[in-house]
This record gives C-alpha cells, sequence and structure tokens, in this order.
C-alpha cells in the first residue's frame, strides 16, 4: 500500500477523529481539521476528548509516529492532501430533516482550495440529494474536473468504534469515477486484507477472506447507511414489542430472543429487550429516511411505527415504577444508574436516560443518578437532578432504583448493601441487566423488560 496525504474535515468528532486515527494508523499521513481550536490543541496533546476502547494509546502512538496531527488551518491542509474525507456533523431539524449547513459551509471553503485533483470522501451520514448540493458547490464557477466524490459511510458503533473501523463487515464505496473509487480502494487495502494488527484493542482472529467491497452508485451506498441503521431500529422496536406480549402472557424476552436468534435467517444481534434506541444516530437516520421520500408517493408507515414504539418504552418503563410504588411516584426519590445512551461511551446525546429523568420530573419526583463516567453533564440539561458520586449514594434512600444504561459496573454492586440503604428497596431494570432471581432473593421488588422478573 502507498501512503496517501489525507485530510479528515470535521477531525475531532466523534466520527471524523476514529477515522483519522484509523487512517493514520494503517501508514497514510493525516491531517484532521476542525474549527474547535480548543479540541485540536488537546488532541494535539494527546488528550482525548472522547471515552471510546482503545482510543488513547492509538491517538498517542500515531501523534509520536507524525503521521498524525490536527489543525485549524484548512486552506493548508487541504492543498497538501490528496484525498479529503468529510466528516463533519449533519444533525437534524426539528421536523426530521437533516441539517446540511456544516457540510455546505465545508463545501463553500472546499471550493477555493482545490489546488490540483482531489477525492472528496463522504463520510457524514447525508441524503442521496445532498451529493449533487457539495458537488454544485464545488463546481460552481470553476473550470474542468478537479476532483471526484465517494460516498463511503461509515458504520462504527460507539464504544466498539476502533475495532468496527479496522475490522468491518464490509466497506460501502458509492461513486462514478474508477480512479476515484480504486483510489480509495487502495487506502484501506491492509483493512481489506485484514493484514494488520492494532496494539491496544481486541485484535478478531485474522480470516482467510477479504472484506468485501460494495461498489456502487452515490445514492444506493447513502441508502446503505440509512437501511442499515433502520433495520437495527426496527430490530430493536420489534423485540420491545414482543417483551410486551411477553408480559402479557408471562413468557421471558430473554429466552424469546435466545431461541429466535439461534435461527440462521435472524441471528442474535440487536434482539435484546430494553429501554429502546438511544443516541446520536439511530433515531436521526430513521427520521431523515422517512422525510427524504415524498409522502404522498411513497408511504413510510413501517418506519414511522419503529419510531412510535421506541418513545413508548419512556412511559413503560416510568409506568413501571409506579407500579411498583403503588401508582404515584410524585415526591417520590428515584435513584437513577446510567446517563449515556449505552455503556462503553461518554455520549448523552439523544440519551434515552434523560428523556426518563424529564418524564419522572413531570411527575414529581426527585431524582439522583450516577453513571460511571458522566456526573455534572447531566446539570446543563435536567437542574435539578442531585449527580452523586456512586451508584452507592444514588441508591441512599431512594424509594426506587432505576438502571437506565447497561454499564457492566452495575453487576458487580454490593446489592444486598444497596437494599439496606433504600427507603424502598425495588428495582425497575431498563436493560435486563441483573439476574431477576437474585435479586427478588435479596428482598427486592423487581421488574425488568419482558417479564425477565416479577414482584415479589
Ligand atoms: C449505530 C449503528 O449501530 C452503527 O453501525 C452506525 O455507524 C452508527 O449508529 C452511526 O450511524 O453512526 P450507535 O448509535 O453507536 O451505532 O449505537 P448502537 O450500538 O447501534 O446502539 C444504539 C441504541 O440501541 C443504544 O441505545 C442501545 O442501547 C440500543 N440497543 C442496541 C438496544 O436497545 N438493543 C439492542 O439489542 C441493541
Amino acid at each position: 500500500m502507498t501512503a496517501v496525504n489525507i485530510s479528515v474535515i470535521g477531525g475531532t468528532g466523534y466520527v471524523g477523529l476514529v477515522t483519522g486515527l484509523g487512517l493514520s494508523e494503517i501508514g497514510h499521513q493525516v491531517t484532521n481539521i476542525d474549527i474547535d481550536q480548543d479540541q485540536v490543541n488537546q488532541l494535539n496533546s494527546g488528550n482525548c476528548p472522547i471515552y471510546e476502547e482503545g482510543i488513547n494509546p492509538v491517538l498517542k502512538r500515531n501523534l509520536a509516529s507524525g503521521r498524525l496531527k490536527f489543525s485549524t488551518d484548512l486552506e493548508s491542509s487541504i492543498k497538501g492532501s490528496h484525498v479529503v474525507f468529510i466528516a463533519v456533523g449533519t444533525p437534524s431539524l426539528p421536523n426530521g430533516n437533516i441539517d446540511l449547513s456544516q457540510i455546505t459551509e465545508v463545501a463553500n471553503q472546499l471550493r477555493l482550495c482545490i489546488d490540483t485533483y482531489k477525492v472528496i470522501v463522504i463520510k457524514s451520514t447525508v441524503p442521496a440529494g445532498a451529493t449533487k448540493l457539495i458537488r454544485k458547490i464545488l463546481t460552481d464557477g470553476v473550470q474542468g474536473d478537479r476532483f471526484d466524490i465517494v460516498a463511503n459511510p461509515e458504520f462504527l458503533r460507539e464504544g466498539n468504534a476502533l475495532a468496527d473501523f479496522f475490522f468491518p463487515d464490509r466497506i460501502i464505496l458509492g461513486g462514478d469515477s474508477d480512479k476515484a473509487l480504486s483510489i480509495i480502494k487502495s487506502i484501506y487495502e491492509p483493512i481489506i486484507e485484514r493484514d494488520i494488527f492494532v496494539e491496544g484493542i481486541d485484535n478478531p482472529p485474522k480470516e482467510p477472506y477479504l472484506v468485501p467491497v460494495i461498489q456502487t452508485d452515490i445514492a444506493s451506498a447513502q441508502i446503505i447507511k440509512y437501511a442499515s441503521n433502520a433495520f437495527l431500529a426496527t430490530r430493536i422496536s420489534f423485540i420491545n414489542e414482543i417483551a410486551e406480549i411477553c408480559e402479557q402472557v408471562n413468557a421471558d424476552i430473554k429466552e424469546v430472543s435466545k431461541g429466535m436468534g439461534y435461527d440462521s435467517r435472524i441471528g442474535h444481534s440487536y434482539l435484546e429487550a430494553g429501554l429502546g434506541f438511544g443516541g446520536p444516530c439511530l433515531e436521526k437516520d430513521l427520521s431523515a429516511l422517512i422525510n427524504t421520500v415524498n409522502q404522498d408517493e411513497c408511504e413510510t408507515e413501517l418506519l414511522r411505527s419503529v419510531l412510535n414504539r421506541n418513545d413508548k418504552q419512556i412511559s413503560s418503563v416510568v409506568k413501571k415504577i409506579e407500579r411498583l410504588l403503588d401508582k404515584s411516584i410524585h415526591n417520590r426519590t428515584i435513584g437513577v444508574l446510567g446517563l449515556t445512551f449505552k455503556q462503553g461511551t461518554n455520549d448523552i446525546r439523544n440519551s434515552l436516560s434523560i428523556r426518563v429523568i424529564e418524564e419522572l420530573h413531570k411527575h414529581g419526583a426527585v431524582v439522583q443518578s450516577y453513571d460511571p463516567v458522566v456526573k455534572n453533564e447531566i446539570l446543563a440539561i435536567h437542574a435539578n437532578v442531585k449527580p452523586c458520586d456512586s451508584a452507592y449514594a444514588a441508591a441512599e434512600n431512594a424509594d426506587a432504583l432505576l438502571i437506565l444504561t447497561g454499564w457492566k459496573d452495575f453487576l458487580s454492586l454490593d446489592y444486598q448493601k444497596i437494599h439496606s440503604s433504600m427507603a424502598n428497596p425495588c428495582i425497575v431494570d431498563s436493560r435486563n441487566l441483573l439476574n431477576p432471581s437474585d435479586m427478588i432473593a435479596l428482598g427486592f421488588k423487581y421488574l425488568g423488560i419482558g417479564a425477565t422478573g416479577h414482584d415479589s
């Protein structure tokens, strides 16, 4: 593989950072560009703003090797690069559409810096029409073909992002230029050939086959990304609905998921019933997919119901607490364990924990919270939550303990101690993390999702 000079725009954000780290780790010369001077300085000194398994050693190693640097100087970085990855944010607008302002801003700046031929790679998740817009901005008033665009959607899961980058299930490349597609393929060569070992993260066994590369048109590449997230969300809403059915007939959702997953046509992934899907991606992408189509010509009833089902999980968890506390949670103290949208990350963007807390407040409850990696950040969203230093402090004198994130740390707590410190020892476990019979044996009233526990 030949090392390539690469710029990653949006280089301190989640996707940009992991992309830049990954590309430098496999041997390329990478500049991660961002407008946030403070984050750029922090990263250049080896301090990583995100909590992600294995990220610190990879960052430090690549800074030290000189293959990776962070910069706010877009113009000189772009002029020295052959390939430019765009990984800026594409947040949702209130109507569910995608806010493309960061992408268009970047395109406007790029237009002025493209001096020699470059491949522009779209990593950000954008609807197919956005690429036309980027192309239009880049060619505005400019003669000749100075660039090609390749859509290369990311499939990184927070908490597992480095492993997902280095050992992907597939690489999707959308574009109409064979030259550009072959440049990007050659950049990924060590990954495609599974010819890498990354120190500091779990490396899966080397497989004797190549990572599949799907070369397609831009619109299909972008729909592959949206459809994948929509499908994962659909599985989660599906299993949450089955969990509710389990509660009616006293079946155990964990057994049901296990039994279903052994069918090779179904598989075990994304069949864990719980609080639903949170975080910055699944809901946003599902809404965007629904909003990209003309509803008069294409009905998206199924996708809408996936979102509705997810919303329902919030109120259903609050109802479980009410059930354990004899209907009213007004003025009752609820200890909340877990604020991040899932374990393994410090991300609280669109965390369902935050929405549950909002619902608890609406019902007049008093909330004290604990999370292994997030503490006072919650105060910026809910000023009247009491952030605690430990799970024990969050449980103390509480009328109910509510597990909202599946952190493994919560498995090894001393639940005997928690039982004796609570005003009213009951647990609602919205991630089905604990063993119900152990909790019931300790004297807790316990409810999970999908009849994995019952009132003692
Ligand atoms: C998701 C996709 O999994 C990635 O492939 C994609 O690249 C990323 O979005 C993105 O578009 O950037 P992520 O949002 O990091 O990744 O998180 P997931 O691991 O997919 O989990 C999403 C939510 O679903 C979490 O709240 C999680 O707790 C929940 N979940 C997941 C369940 O409730 N049940 C499950 O069985 C699995």
